[in-house]
């Protein structure tokens, strides 16, 4: 059954968190399920060995709060015949809302796999693994792809979309940038545009949206079914919730310099408590760049930070430099 505009907008918010390795993980997923205003989450991709080992990995598929979205779960496939194992494994452990096929991914050893944007140069294996997709699973299938491996063809683009919606896809989504330009250059809206106009499926759009003003204006000016915020909701985790309730036309409370402390400490606690000590101290290091952005003393922070070695000092470091700068609360963030 096809999953039509309609069912789309009638999701609690056409505002979507981006799938983003180490990051749009169950800590994040929850904070944002609190937070409010997001109308679906992306696990972060599940590669080929990743879903063999699901047992280990299954963290990623985990939510636990009773006011998540729907789940999106990406698999990273190479090849159709890896799909209906893939796909297996995931349902084992959970039962997603949505599965979503990576086209996207720019990392060397994916692409080398065959896997992500390894998909991309070979349209008619990026279309069988669509439609193996297809056969196992009955649930709405999304496609996140890319605008093209090293220079954008229009034509070559919808043809593309075309095909993975005649393969079997419901929803593509559509991050404006090529392979090849990686998250330089300014994402490209008007080829999402294109695509809503082309597609009779719904397509979201993503690429460097940073704040609730934005994402309203990108959805006004494409259509689009649904956009969707990686980077930007880790520097501003309120900016789903603040998109939402200007969408719906109800009063938004801004977050005091407190609210934003409170929250990020409050990741990081999570954090550490899902991982083993050296994994979430890894993960912490990665997170804290974006999640402090907005603060004057960002780049001392993440680096003094980025020297220790278990969560529980970690955040005694942060607790720190969050308090020393309180008294900067109105310039901090702006
Ligand atoms: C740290 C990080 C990890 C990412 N991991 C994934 C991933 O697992 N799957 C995927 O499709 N895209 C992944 N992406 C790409 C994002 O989903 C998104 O397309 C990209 O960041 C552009 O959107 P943004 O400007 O809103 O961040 C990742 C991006 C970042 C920064």
């Amino acid at each position: 059954m096809p999953f039509s505009i309609s069912d789309f907008s009638s999701l609690f918010s056409p505002l979507v968190l981006a799938p983003m390795a180490e990051m749009s993980d169950p800590p994040l997923r929850r904070l944002l399920s609190r937070l409010g205003g997001c109308g679906l989450h992306y696990t972060a991709m599940i590669t080929p060995p990743a879903s063999r080992a699901l047992r280990d990995h299954r963290f990623c598929l985990d939510t636990r709060h009773p006011l998540s979205p729907p789940l999106v779960c990406q698999i990273a496939p190479s090849r159709s015949d890896e799909v209906p194992n893939m796909i297996d494994n995931v349902l084992s452990f959970c039962r997603p809302f949505a599965l979503d096929i990576n086209m996207g991914c720019p990392v060397w050893w994916m692409r080398r796999l065959g896997a992500g944007a390894g998909l991309l140069s070979e349209p008619s294996r990026a279309f069988s693994v669509v439609e193996s997709a297809r056969k196992t699973w009955k649930g709405p299938l999304f496609v996140k792809i890319r605008a093209g491996t090293t220079a954008i063809d229009i034509s070559w683009l919808l043809d593309f979309c075309q095909g993975l919606v005649d393969s079997g896809a419901d929803v593509i989504t559509l991050h404006g940038r090529t392979v090849e330009e990686r998250l330089r250059r300014e994402a490209r809206w008007d080829l999402v545009l294109a695509v809503r106009e082309a597609l009779l499926v719904p397509v979201i759009g993503n690429g460097d949206v940073r704040s609730a003003d934005q994402a309203i204006r990108r959805l006004q000016e494409t259509g689009a079914g649904g956009i969707m915020i990686g980077r930007g909701v880790l520097m501003d985790p309120f900016v789903f919730s603040r998109a939402s309730a200007s969408l719906q036309g109800r009063p938004f409370k801004e977050p005091t310099y407190e609210d934003e402390v409170s929250i990020r400490l409050e990741l990081i606690d999570d954090i550490a408590a899902t991982y083993e000590p050296g994994r979430a101290a890894c993960r912490i290091r990665k997170l804290l760049p974006y999640l402090l952005c907005r603060f004057p003393f960002a780049r001392r922070c993440a680096l003094e930070i980025g020297r220790l070695k278990t969560p529980a000092a970690q955040r005694v470091a942060l607790h720190g430099f969050l308090e020393k700068f309180s008294g900067q609360a109105t310039q901090v963030l702006g």
